[in-house]
């Protein structure tokens, strides 16, 4: 049996903070946590702030979020005391992406979406997981069809990390119970019918009988909606085609 099958068994039944700080003390000063700032992360960042070792926690700041994102990054700074490194994309992969397709280049194609969240994400997160062996994240198998799979514990072949979601099995209720108890700030965006937040012109609020990453590049097809962040949660390479030319209110006019 093999690392990951064990941990899944010894983790099994435990809760968030159980696991986050198995693994921050087993793996001292090798663990990092990504955020995004979602509900997900801060439920994570309340839970860390509690703890006395700390990981590495980092956002990817790809230069195209939404004002309210960066309200809260500094809210949670504030609230939390804790530090958050930010990434930034290389500039030079970002000059030579825009002078040579366009700064909107995401509506195109599938192609040019995924060759921003390259230059933009993907780059950077290699950077800032490099020599970590844990890497934290906020995923949730109820989120969509690619991630209903996933594991507390999970190896990423990407990275060569190990990939650590504690709170896999929450509910989005389980989360906003949480956060209000506990009173967590967090991004205003939610309430104004988001619920999955990413970069600005790649994501819009969703309608009340769609699920929760629907407003996620929402142009594409739901089966195959990742952004190679988290590759594993591909269990298809099937891609929709984009509507070319676009802006984000003609896209959604497109749905209804
Ligand atoms: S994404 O791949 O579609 O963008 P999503 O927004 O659902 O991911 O977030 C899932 C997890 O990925 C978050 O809980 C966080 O750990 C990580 N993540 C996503 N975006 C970022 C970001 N900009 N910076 C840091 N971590 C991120
Ligand atoms: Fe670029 Fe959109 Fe991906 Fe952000 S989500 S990196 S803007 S394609």
């Amino acid at each position: 049996m093999n690392k990951v099958n064990e941990l899944n068994i010894f983790l099994k039944n435990k809760d968030a903070r159980f696991i986050l700080e198995y693994f921050i003390k087993s793996y001292s000063g090798k663990t990092a946590f990504s955020t995004s700032f979602s509900i997900e992360d801060q439920v994570i960042t309340h839970i860390l702030s509690e703890l006395t070792l700390q990981p590495k926690i980092f956002t990817l700041d790809t230069g195209r979020l939404p004002e309210e994102t960066y309200k809260i990054i500094d809210r949670t700074r504030e609230s939390y005391g804790v530090d958050i490194e930010i990434y930034f994309p290389n500039f030079d992969s970002v000059e030579k992406m825009v002078r040579e397709k366009g700064v909107n280049l995401f509506y195109n194609s599938i192609e040019d979406r995924k060759l921003c969240c390259h230059v933009r994400k993907i780059e950077p997160l290699k950077r800032a997981l490099k020599g970590f062996e844990v890497w934290i994240t906020g995923l949730r198998r109820e989120q969509s069809i690619t991630r209903k799979n996933i594991n507390v514990v999970e190896y990423d072949d990407i990275n060569q990390i190990i990939k650590v979601n504690p709170l896999f099995n929450w509910t989005e209720e389980d989360v906003w119970d949480y956060i209000r108890k506990n009173n967590i700030p967090y991004n205003s965006l939610y309430d104004k019918n988001y619920k999955s937040i990413g970069c600005e012109p790649c994501t819009r609020a969703v309608r009340p009988n769609e699920d929760i990453r629907a407003g996620r590049w929402w142009w594409e097809n739901p089966e195959t909606k990742e952004c190679r962040l988290h590759l594993a949660c591909l269990n298809s390479s099937r891609m929709s085609t984009g509507f070319g030319g676009h802006d984000k209110e003609e896209l959604f006019e497109k749905q209804k």
